[in-house]
């Protein structure tokens, strides 16, 4: 056996290693092997096991085998494949019944349809629409879609990938945006305005170029389709008002990225009547006057909202949520009462007492002085 001292040094292979471990102990090898193997050959424990890492089969137990579905594994290995493979799911979304076209929802639809690579940004108040839009658009236009919820902790294992353990070997798996990449999916990156700057990772996929992987020294081309929607509450530039706590400015140079921005409103007082009839349709309630008079109730707060008068505003979602507890509890005042609990005490009593004057059906505790 030829000493590797020499050799030591610079990088030694792991088909030499392992053909002569086998030589010297068998097929199967053990911890006490590989030190005894290491003192001869002066070659570090680590170095040794990590080269012959995909031959492991439980704790300090190797099998120096090649068999093929050994080479097949280590193949797969160096392949770099995600712990689940791209072709075995199905990522085109539900299609929501409820769901009613309003605001950005056409134009959204087109760019999907195009399939050009336009990076979109999608901007509004909370509950409104944009993620919805985005999802039933893929949905309606049979297209794979993944969603990533942006955090302020999102780097790039998350989006781009990283390596894994599985079945105790370490394994490459592909991250949310690489995935999409490859299946020309529509990438939605959601509150993108919660990122740290670790999200300019993703700079060189939002010019269409694709990414080098250089963990695994591999590079990965957007297959045709593929596109990036990003949705915010804010513009990237901060919340002044507060409201959306932990929201960042985004470097410019990534916001430069986006080719267009879409403003998204809240719906209509007669699309929100729809969107809130089909939910009722859901639930089984049949109640087309408080249906209504929600509506009624949350625009004039969302007027007031604009003016300055009040500091909440009242969401599709939220209205959506007052439904579905008149489902379950069948008492309005307190399907309202319980979802705007949420608000501090001043903008629950105003907002219930705004619902008393709009709906005479219905008598709010109002906390005047000579109720208390
Ligand atoms: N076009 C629509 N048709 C039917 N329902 C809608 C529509 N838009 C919004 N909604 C209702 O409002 C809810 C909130 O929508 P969505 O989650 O898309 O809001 P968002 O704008 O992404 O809010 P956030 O900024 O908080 O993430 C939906 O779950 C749905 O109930
Ligand atoms: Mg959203």
């Amino acid at each position: 056996m030829t000493s590797v001292e020499t050799n030591s040094i610079v990088a030694i292979s792991s088909d030499y290693i392992r053909t002569s471990l086998q030589t010297l102990y068998g097929n199967r090898v053990t911890t006490s092997d590989i030190r005894g193997w290491c003192d001869m050959n002066n070659v570090s424990y680590q170095t040794v096991t990590s080269k012959i890492k995909p031959y492991k089969t439980g704790k300090s137990v190797w099998n120096l085998e090649v068999t093929p579905e050994k080479i097949e594994e280590i193949e797969r290995n160096y392949q770099a494949p995600a712990v689940t493979p791209a072709v075995e799911q199905n990522l085109i979304p539900d299609k929501d019944d409820t769901f009613i076209n309003f605001g950005n929802f056409t134009d959204i639809k087109k760019i999907i349809k195009s399939r050009i690579f336009y990076p979109t940004f999608l901007t509004g108040l909370s509950g409104n629409g944009k993620t919805f839009s985005i999802e039933q658009a893929c949905a309606q236009l049979d297209r794979e879609m993944i969603r990533v919820n942006i955090t302020i902790e999102t780097d790039e294992d998350d989006l781009i990938g990283g390596f894994r353990l599985v079945d105790g070997a370490t394994v490459w798996h592909n991250g949310p945006v690489i995935e999409a990449l490859q299946r020309g999916a529509i990438l939605l990156l959601d509150e993108i305005d919660l990122a740290s700057n670790k999200i300019l990772c993703l700079q060189s996929i939002l010019e269409g170029r694709g990414v080098f992987l250089k963990k695994i020294g591999k590079f990965v081309k957007p297959s045709k389709g593929f596109n990036v929607f990003a949705t915010a509450n804010t513009k990237g530039k901060g919340s002044d008002d507060g409201r959306f706590i932990g929201t960042n400015v985004l470097n410019e140079a990534f916001l430069e990225r986006f080719p267009v921005t879409f403003e998204q409103e809240y719906p209509t007082p007669a699309n929100e009547a729809k969107i809130l009839s089909k939910v009722a349709d859901t639930l089984g309630v049949d109640d087309d006057n408080f249906i209504s008079r929600l509506v009624d109730w949350g625009d004039v707060i969302r007027k007031t909202f604009y003016d300055g008068g009040v500091d909440e505003v009242i969401s599709t979602r939220r209205l959506v949520h007052i439904l579905r507890a008149y489902s379950i509890f069948g008492d309005k005042m307190k399907a309202i009462s319980v979802c705007v609990n949420r608000f501090d005490d001043e903008t629950k009593q105003s907002f219930m007492e705004l619902y008393d004057k709009i709906d005479g059906d219905v008598e709010v505790f109002v906390d005047t002085e000579e109720n208390i």
